[in-house]
């Protein structure tokens, strides 16, 4: 297939430090492609802004205002991946800025069965939006894009909405914003210093990769990754929270560490990327959380799941005030509503509304 832009190969290639400058525009965050790229400080800021921008959406007169905010910008969301919370919060997040957004949701509907290269269709997107927010099943294909477009003379934003099994920045920082959020008042405040535990299949689960990346801009942590030997998380992630120094151990249970824990943060299977069957040769049934374990659990502590979930945590628990996924959906909404509008370079604005 014959392509415009040579160098992909070399880029990517690249320490992925040195790359990272390459997504960025005035030394602020301009594609969002890795969760690396997202400081504390960084993060520390989009939540102020998404506590904001949920403060003035409190009113109708304030919706009205936020809608006024972005209603010049049009956003493209091209998810050809399966996708239900990922896509409506940022579908939703661009309409309570007022953003215009188009979609394409299967490849099939796009001109890439025509024969198109995938970098002719990124860079079409370009031609009608000034933002795209992409899924995608395939690991590097954000970085190219973004890669792709920064080459153009019409340079627009990407974000990634997850990427194969590699990578899922902003779930990652909604993940963050809620453990801040719920440990927000009472004695113990802040993400510093806290027990998390991640259970399920942490190899492939790229919220867990991206969510375990940014505990390395936090102090006095004590992380438990939980799973089966064969989906334990992967020795990047490892390297990264030693050289972080946050103290992490491996286990393949997790039901003893619940009393001690913080945050549980519990995931499926993720079966659609078996090359061999390698998920039916393992129980995982043992990492489910059931009704009872909510009597081993402290008083405040957060049970958090990115969901979709099948039985990691029973139904039974959704009730219980330290079941904390359904505020995980609804500040993923609200903090990317603070990503998008620090992207497209009108977070002053908002925060500087009355
Ligand atoms: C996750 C994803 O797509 O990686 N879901 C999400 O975005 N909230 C988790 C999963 O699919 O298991």
């Amino acid at each position: 297939m014959p392509t415009q832009f040579t160098g992909w190969d070399e880029f990517r290639k690249q320490p992925l430090e040195s790359k990272l400058k390459t997504f960025e525009k005035n030394s602020q965050l301009f594609d969002l492609i890795f969760a690396r790229q997202l400081t504390r400080t960084g993060c520390e800021a989009l939540f102020l802004l998404a506590e904001k921008i949920r403060a003035i959406a409190k009113t109708k007169d304030g919706l009205d205002w936020l809608g006024s905010t972005h209603s010049d910008r049009r956003a493209m969301l091209f998810f050809t991946q399966p996708s239900t919370r990922t896509f409506l919060s940022f579908l939703n997040a661009c309409q309570i800025l007022g953003i215009q957004s188009s979609e394409i949701r299967d490849r099939n509907t796009s001109s890439e069965v025509k024969g198109e290269s995938p970098e002719d269709t990124i860079r079409t997107f370009s031609s009608y939006v000034d933002l795209i927010i992409m899924r995608s099943s395939e690991e590097g294909y954000a970085e190219k894009s973004a890669w792709l477009l920064n080459q153009t003379k019409r340079p627009i934003p990407v974000i990634n909405g997850g990427s194969g099994k590699d990578e899922h920045p902003t779930q990652a920082l909604l993940d963050l914003y809620t453990i801040q959020r719920a440990f927000r008042k009472g004695n113990r405040p802040g993400i510093d210093g806290k027990t998390v535990v991640f259970v399920g299949d942490l190899k492939r689960g790229r919220t867990v990769r991206s969510l375990a990346w940014l505990l390395g801009n936090y102090s006095g942590l004590n992380v438990v990754f939980a799973a089966p030997e064969p989906f334990q998380i992967r020795a990047d992630i490892q390297e990264h929270l030693k050289s972080s120094g946050v103290s992490f151990s491996l286990t393949d249970e997790f039901k003893e560490i619940l009393p001690s824990a913080d945050v549980i943060y519990m995931t499926r299977i993720q079966d659609e990327y078996d090359v061999t069957g390698e998920s039916t040769r393992v129980d995982f049934s043992k990492y489910h959380f059931e009704e009872r374990d909510l009597a081993l659990l402290k008083q405040d502590a957060v049970l958090m799941h990115p969901f979709p979930r099948r039985r990691e945590i029973d139904v039974a628990c959704d009730q219980d005030p330290r079941a904390a996924y359904w505020k995980q959906e609804r500040n993923g909404m609200w903090i990317r509503c603070a990503l998008i509008a620090q992207i497209l370079g009108r977070a002053p604005l908002i925060l500087a509304h009355e």
